[in-house]
């Protein structure tokens, strides 16, 4: 089976070996990788994708040092500060945002917050930013909503259905995704959206980040066009 690919998520990296190629702090690296996410999402647009996320920062990534985690949470601020938000306004990119929402300094909370409310009407390319984001916090933190919201929900675990689940995750707006891109050419995922790519296609490529280029957008496609995506299902000429 065929199908149109709508939700592309790109776990970006390689921005710190970029820059020790050039004998440049690794902040160097997260420099260039962040403004490629402009760009990026260009690119994204010109292939009709409606959903892009981009993985910025894992729960993981607070195990990096001080100065390293201290440029990366200045990230949001520097993407989508007062001069930058004009980039999505005019080229009508919506901005979300998944990932756990108390641990990160109030500035950078705050400029997420206010990228989401400027742009929430725009009706372009979705830019989901993933942000201090890890499945396993996700999980727990649906877990806790479900039950907060419903403590005696153990007396009718009929309730707890998939889509109930569903709606409690980060990604609750979102498709789930069709294709991952991991620049860097690491082979994993690193706890990034485990459920909502239980069923996509993975494009492992060796470049780094900074590097990605558009030529290098169009190959990942035409690689996602060519899969055959069965869900489980067998294809006409299988059965
Ligand atoms: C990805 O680049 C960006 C983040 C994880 C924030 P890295 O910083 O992981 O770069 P490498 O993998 O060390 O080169
Ligand atoms: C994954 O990259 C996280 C982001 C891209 C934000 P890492 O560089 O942190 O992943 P590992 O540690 O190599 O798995
Ligand atoms: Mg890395």
């Amino acid at each position: 089976m065929k199908k149109p690919l709508e939700h592309l998520a790109i776990i970006l990296d390689g921005n710190g070996r970029w820059a020790k190629k050039f004998n440049q702090p690794r902040t160097y690296g997260h420099q260039k990788g962040m403004e490629k996410i402009q760009d990026f999402c260009l690119f994204a647009q010109e292939e009709n994708i409606k959903f892009l996320t981009v993985f910025a920062f894992s729960t993981e990534n607070w195990n990096r040092p001080k100065d390293e985690v201290d440029f990366l949470m200045k990230v949001p601020s520097q993407i989508f500060g007062e001069n930058k938000i004009n980039f999505f306004m005019d080229n009508d990119i919506k901005v979300g945002w998944i990932g756990r929402q108390d641990k990160i300094p109030k500035e950078t909370f705050e400029a997420i917050i206010e990228a989401k409310n400027k742009t929430r009407n725009n009706q372009g390319l979705h830019l989901t930013i993933a942000f201090d984001y890890g499945s396993w916090e996700e999980i727990n933190t649906c877990f806790k909503n479900i039950i907060s919201s419903n403590p005696k929900i153990s007396e009718n675990l009929e309730l707890v259905t998939t889509d109930l689940i569903k709606a409690n995750l980060y990604t609750n707006n979102l498709p789930d995704v069709d294709l991952v891109i991991r620049t860097g050419g690491e082979t994993r995922l690193s706890n990034f959206m485990m459920l909502q790519c239980s069923y996509a296609e993975i494009y492992f490529n060796s470049k780094m980040w900074p590097d990605f280029s558009q030529k290098d957008l169009k190959k990942a496609i035409s690689y996602y066009n060519k899969t055959n995506r069965r869900f489980g299902g067998l294809e006409n000429e299988e059965q």
